[in-house]
């Protein structure tokens, strides 16, 4: 497949959110207790606003395909946090999730950053391993636990 991409503008900011729904309702652990909290799924327009949204598409303006955002970790200035990462329930299993994945270690990489960390779902364990991220701990969220894990950038 041929993967264009590129930075989030304001104007994909719907098309976005619409994709993290589909994307979020698939995991069928987490589905209902999302209807029943649609507000949980949201994707802040400032993290656009601010150049922290990257999303690939099938070609440049092609088919939209998924979305990640990186953002500063709180607590540890030489790591990034992926804040999000979404692929359309369609395209899942073709690569976009490590594009995006690559594509957001190269940018980390230019910003500085040892590290990726991200606070999985853990509907999503079996790709963050696959993709390299080490297991670091579990954290209580409103609904289920996370997995904290990280990835070295080194
Ligand atoms: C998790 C997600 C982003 C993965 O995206 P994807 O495009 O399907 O992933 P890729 O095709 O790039 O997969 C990369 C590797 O991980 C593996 N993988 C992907 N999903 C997996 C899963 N659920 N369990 C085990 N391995 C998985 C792939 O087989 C592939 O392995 P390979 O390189 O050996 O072939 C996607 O499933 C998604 O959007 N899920 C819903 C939202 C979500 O939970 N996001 C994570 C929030 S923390």
């Amino acid at each position: 497949m041929s993967l264009f991409i590129r930075l989030a503008q304001a104007a994909d900011h719907a098309p976005l959110e619409a994709l993290q729904r589909r994307a979020s309702l698939s995991n069928a652990g987490d589905r209902g207790f999302l209807l029943e909290h649609p507000e949980l799924i949201a994707l802040p327009p400032e993290h656009i606003a601010d150049g922290r949204v990257f999303l690939a598409e099938q070609g440049s303006g092609g088919t939209l395909l998924g979305f990640a955002t990186l953002l500063p970790c709180d607590d540890d200035a030489l790591a990034l946090e992926l804040d999000a990462l979404f692929v359309e329930p369609s395209a899942w299993r073709l690569g976009v999730g490590r594009a995006l994945l690559d594509h957001g270690c190269r940018l980390a990489r230019g910003a500085g950053a040892r590290s990726l960390r991200v606070l999985g779902n853990g509907h999503a364990e079996g790709f963050y391993r696959r993709c390299g991220f080490e297991l670091l701990g579990h954290q209580a969220m409103r609904f289920g636990t996370a997995l904290q894990m990280r990835l070295s950038l080194g």
